[in-house]
């Protein structure tokens, strides 16, 4: 093991803490105190949440989803483009009149924007309202927070990236009885120039294969269906361990763990995206017929300049060989428009690259440009206007592949997971191996089995039928 994976002293410290908040908010309130825990950003950030949220209850808080009765609130935020960071200033601003009317209201933000410096001030200076800041290496720290700004402490700003640590058995509350995330490794080593998350999130770290297989069977004894794997690029776990194991290998070994039950993950990176991966998600059975691969640019020159690692050419190789591998893969991916520099040529390689692939769905992003990073210094011509343009053009393409691969799948019959009520009374839904999602009659008995569902018809979602 390369990184301190540190021994349960943080962890009994913290849980101290919280023991401490619990007794002293029973002693204080004539209430069971509330927390509302408000999220940001990608499924990296839910997860922290729930973790958060186990915390919280550890402290003695119910959760609420209702700003106007919790006695703490914090905002779990995402930096990956200005639009997200705007949003969370709108929402921050609205603490101030929810402590006037609850002055005993502690406000904390956390997550990927607070961790950065300018952020920071800038809420130090103008929401002079917010108790707590702190950066996401140090989330499970929240208890010590709270204990000391309930003591009186001053305003606490806690933005220092520890040393990498990762803190196993943070007491997690999952949102999802069914669907559960699960992480493997936390932080990005990759650099693309555009991104903020390595410089928000710290170097990778790798959670010891045993601690995330005995994480995996505790979800499947406690009814869990549906497991996602997390890391910002989940095919380089375990570099730099010295426990050999590789992603590939950690999916066998969580598909050998007994119990019908589905094995989803996110996020690869193609330039680790390997055969031996490749073979594993056609070989196990558990494991969904779906990648997310994303390629940004099919420009080689936009490819370069945002540090990839990759090639055009290299890239569709790898596609290749996936549908070879599994003929039913879904394939998704995530596409940034009018990164610095590019031209209208270069976006036509991305238009080109997409036709060619046929991706069931596309995350498409326009550029936003991130202080600190090398691109937020390139230069960038093209206008907002030009990019949303382009932009669109994207979409009006995509639309038009989308709805050929939707025909595709009708008539057929897919191992469907109910997962949750339908759009309807007398329906429910629930989740193919891949990514589609289907309505069929029946009931909430049905939750959390896996069916056999024929794909009839399509209405904004597919319509499908039970045989078995
Ligand atoms: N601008 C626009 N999109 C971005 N992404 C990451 N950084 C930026 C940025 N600065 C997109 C990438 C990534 C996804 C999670 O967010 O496409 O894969
Ligand atoms: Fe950002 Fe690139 Fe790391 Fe993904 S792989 S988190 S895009 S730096």
């Amino acid at each position: 093991m390369s990184f301190g994976h540190c021994d349960n002293a943080v962890l009994t410290e913290q849980l101290t803490f919280a023991k401490r908040v619990k007794d002293r908010l029973y002693k204080s309130f004539g209430h069971i105190p509330l927390a509302c825990v408000i999220t940001f950003g990608c499924q990296q950030n839910v997860s922290d949440s729930e973790h958060l949220k186990g915390l919280l209850c550890e402290m003695g808080y119910s959760l609420t989803d209702d700003t106007e009765k919790a006695d703490f609130i914090i905002f779990n935020t995402c930096a990956v483009r200005e639009h997200a960071e705007d949003r969370v200033y709108g929402n921050i601003g609205r603490v101030k009149q929810l402590k006037k009317d609850n002055p005993a209201l502690i406000a904390a933000v956390c997550g990927c924007m607070a961790q950065q410096e300018t952020v920071a001030e800038k809420i130090k200076k103008s929401y002079p309202y917010i108790d707590i800041v702190f950066g996401t290496q140090v989330s499970h720290r929240l208890p010590e927070f709270i204990y000391k700004r309930l003591c009186g402490s001053p305003r606490i700003f806690e933005l220092k990236q520890d040393n990498g640590d990762i803190i196993e058995n943070v007491p997690v509350k999952r949102d999802g009885k069914l669907k559960g995330w699960l992480p493997i490794m936390y932080g990005c080593n990759n650099f693309c120039t555009y991104c903020i998350v390595p410089y928000v999130r710290g170097r990778e770290r790798s959670r010891d294969p045993e601690k995330i297989l005995e994480e995996a069977r505790a979800m499947v004894a406690a009814g869990y269906k549906d497991i996602t794997l997390l890391g910002q690029n989940v095919n380089s776990y375990g570099k730099g361990c010295t426990h050999g194991v590789t992603f590939a290998e950690l999916l066998r070994r969580i598909n050998d763990i007994e119990g019908e039950f589905r094995i989803r993950f996110m996020t690869s990176h193609p330039k680790d995206c390997t055969v031996e991966l490749l073979d594993t998600i056609r070989d196990c059975k558990k494991i969904s017929r779906h990648l997310h691969l994303p390629f940004q640019s099919g420009s080689d020159r936009i490819l370069k300049l945002m540090n990839r690692h990759y090639d055009r050419k290299g890239y569709l190789e790898l596609i290749k060989a996936s549908k070879e591998r599994i003929p039913d893969l879904a394939l998704t991916s995530d596409i940034i428009v009018g990164f610095p520099g590019e031209t209208y040529e270069d976006f036509k390689e991305t238009l080109s690259l997409v036709e060619q692939v046929r991706f069931t769905s596309l995350f498409t992003f326009i550029y936003s440009p991130r202080g600190g990073t090398p691109a937020a210094i390139m230069e960038d011509p093209v206008s907002r206007k030009e990019k949303g343009e382009w932009f669109d053009e994207l979409l009006r393409l995509q639309e038009g592949i989308a709805s050929e691969n939707i025909k595709a799948l009708l008539g057929k019959t897919f191992r469907v997971l109910c997962d949750d009520f339908g759009s309807a009374e007398g329906l429910m839904s629930g989740h193919t191996a891949g990514t589609a999602v289907v309505e069929f009659e029946g009931d909430s008995s049905l939750l959390g089995e896996f069916l056999d569902v024929e794909i009839t018809s399509y209405e904004n979602v597919f319509k499908g039928k039970i045989i078995n």
